[in-house]
């Protein structure tokens, strides 16, 4: 087979780069390990910034998440005696959407047929080649057979475990690490929130966070040490720590039910650099990790796509050559921003087992300060709506 763009990786990231090309008439074909069901099962966070509500509008493709989804007008940061509003929209003009990010996902793979973009899934050992030519290509199995994808360019969307980033020689790479020593457990119920906002809570027994699907559907978290296994926490045992860490006002308003699923995800911090090499391009988690604190693993994938899918057009319709050339330097001046402020609200709503009283003096007098000062909150919504492209 022959394309001008292969796409590997069916997540959010290569599914949008597939449409936002098809929509300009280029070529590409996606390459996916896991089936559509699997991929529909994983549950992922779910604040959208304007950048990913605007990519969804463009491609035509909103129509479902203006309808079901929730327009939120501002969030909590809870300290153990108060609520700290932040009022996005007053502050900035503007509004994210609750909207699921696996619903997303099906809005793209369902109008996929529909626009011409096609995806191959349950395809096995999905390898590169030729990465710093200009005739890279991709090789898997598929039903037991070897198949070839010749293309001009290989997009990397496939994840933080995916093979694009491997293919890039240590020589050329950079790795930037930080691993949390704790992971959050989620619980999803069909129960309606305890807020009408979301609710981030720092509290003596560590971080709850109140979040939602629809007025019909929660999702909560706690943090963990990464050693805790689910099995360990039952239903009742996860509701009665998020009642203590999130407050009695909360609590008070938090209805229980039984879990739909519940699941530990480990937090990190990672960006790796650059992210382009030769004929390859990485985009999404493929290239960066944020800690889920302020949503943005999806939102900064809907920005490198952005950039890359300019980028991409440019080249095959204006045989523009700068566009590709320049765009890790331009995805990473805006990956490292929303890296900063993931970690930065991570350590102000966390408790790091080796912080000791100064440490937790410095959190109590940031939450004061952001309490008190209008232009902390400014810096917190500008962050938490998205920066801009
Ligand atoms: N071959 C082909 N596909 C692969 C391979 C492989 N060897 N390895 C991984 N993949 C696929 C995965 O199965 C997955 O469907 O790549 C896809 C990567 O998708 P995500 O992990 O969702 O990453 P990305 O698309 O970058 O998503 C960005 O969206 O939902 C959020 O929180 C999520 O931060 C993440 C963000
Ligand atoms: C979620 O709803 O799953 C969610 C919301 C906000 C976050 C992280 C996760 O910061």
């Amino acid at each position: 087979m022959k394309t001008q763009v292969a796409i590997i990786g069916a997540g959010p990231a290569g599914l949008m780069l597939g449409h936002l090309l098809r929509a300009e008439g280029i070529d590409c074909i996606v390459i996916e390990r896991a089936s559509g069901d699997y991929i529909l099962g994983r549950i992922r966070a779910g604040v959208l910034e304007r950048v990913t509500t605007d990519l969804m509008d463009r491609l035509d493709l909103g129509a479902r998440m203006h309808k079901e989804g929730l327009p939120h007008d501002g969030f909590n940061l809870a300290d153990g005696e108060r609520l700290i509003r932040i009022d996005i929209a007053a502050l900035t003009g503007k509004q994210v959407m609750v909207y699921g990010q696996t619903e997303i996902t099906r809005d793209l793979m369902d109008a996929a047929p529909s626009r011409g973009l096609e995806v191959i899934y349950d395809a096995d050992d999905v390898a590169l080649h030729d990465i710093e030519g200009d005739a890279p290509f991709v090789t898997f199995t598929k039903d037991g057979k070897e198949q070839r994808i010749d293309a001009r360019f290989i997009c990397g969307c496939d994840g933080f475990h995916g093979p694009s980033r491997q293919a890039i020689p240590a020589s050329v790479g950079k790795p930037f690490e930080l691993v949390y020593p704790f992971g959050w457990l989620g619980i999803l119920a069909d129960v309606p929130p305890c807020n009408h906002e979301l609710i981030y809570a720092n509290h003596d027994r560590g971080f709850a966070l109140a979040s939602m699907r629809s007025p019909t559907r929660s999702r909560y978290y706690i943090d963990v040490p990464v050693t805790e296994k689910v099995e360990d926490w039952s239903d009742d045992r996860i509701w009665d720590e998020l009642a203590t860490r999130l407050g009695p006002d909360a609590a008070a308003h938090m209805t229980r039910g039984p879990s739909i699923e519940k699941s530990i995800a480990p937090l990190r911090s990672f960006v790796f650099e650059p992210m382009q090499h030769g004929s390859l391009f990485l985009a999404g988690d493929a290239a960066h990790i944020v800690p889920p604190t302020g949503a943005k693993g999806l939102n900064l994938a809907a920005s490198d796509v952005t950039y890359l899918s300019d980028a991409l057009i440019g080249y095959f319709k204006r045989n523009d050559r700068d566009g590709v050339a320049g765009y890790s330097t331009k995805a990473l001046a805006r990956v490292w921003k929303s890296e900063r402020f993931s970690w930065s609200l991570t350590k102000l709503m966390h408790r790091f087992p080796n912080d000791g009283p100064f440490e937790r003096r410095v959190q109590v007098a940031e939450l004061a300060y952001i309490a008190s000062s209008e232009a902390a909150q400014i810096s917190i919504a500008e962050n938490y709506v998205g920066l801009p492209l």
